[in-house]
């Protein structure tokens, strides 16, 4: 059977900074991904605050949403067969140092901080994430 998702990927400010946008959007393409949105914008501390709750305990949740409201970003629907675990796999691991050859974190990366890429890590939290940038 079938299982088509959607799921929300970030290029983060790292990335757009060095102009890695389109190179990461054709590694999307490249593993039959469709971009069904996609936008560019830069997100004030408070909506990146918002966006990161989920992590709002952590030791590294003011320096996260400082960093992701540190300039534009692009954010995009991707859709395909099992695309929340695939889109995970071609991310790598959150740190680029552990990320596998070939992932778009060990490609482009620098840090687990300005790491590229997000993903959605859940069904539920696509769902979430999708609505926090595309309900209109
Ligand atoms: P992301 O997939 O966007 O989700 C939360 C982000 O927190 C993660 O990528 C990392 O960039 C960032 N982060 C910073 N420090 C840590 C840490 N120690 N563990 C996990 N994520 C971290």
């Amino acid at each position: 059977m079938s299982n088509i998702e959607q799921t929300l990927s970030i290029i983060k400010p790292d990335a757009v900074e060095r102009n890695l946008g389109d190179e990461i959007k054709s590694e999307f393409l490249k593993n039959n991904f469709k971009i069904l949105k996609e936008k560019k914008i830069k997100l004030e501390k408070q909506e990146a605050e918002k966006f990161y709750q989920v992590h709002q305990t952590k030791p590294f949740y003011n320096d996260l949403c400082s960093y992701l409201s540190s300039g534009p970003i692009i954010v995009m629907v991707l859709e395909k067969e099992d695309a929340i675990a695939g889109n995970r796999k071609l991310m790598g691991a959150t740190d680029p140092k552990k990320a596998e050859d070939g992932t778009l974190r060990k490609k482009h990366g620098l840090s687990i901080d300005k790491n590229s890429v997000h993903g959605s890590d859940s069904l539920e939290n696509a769902k979430i994430e999708i609505d926090f940038f595309f309900k209109d």
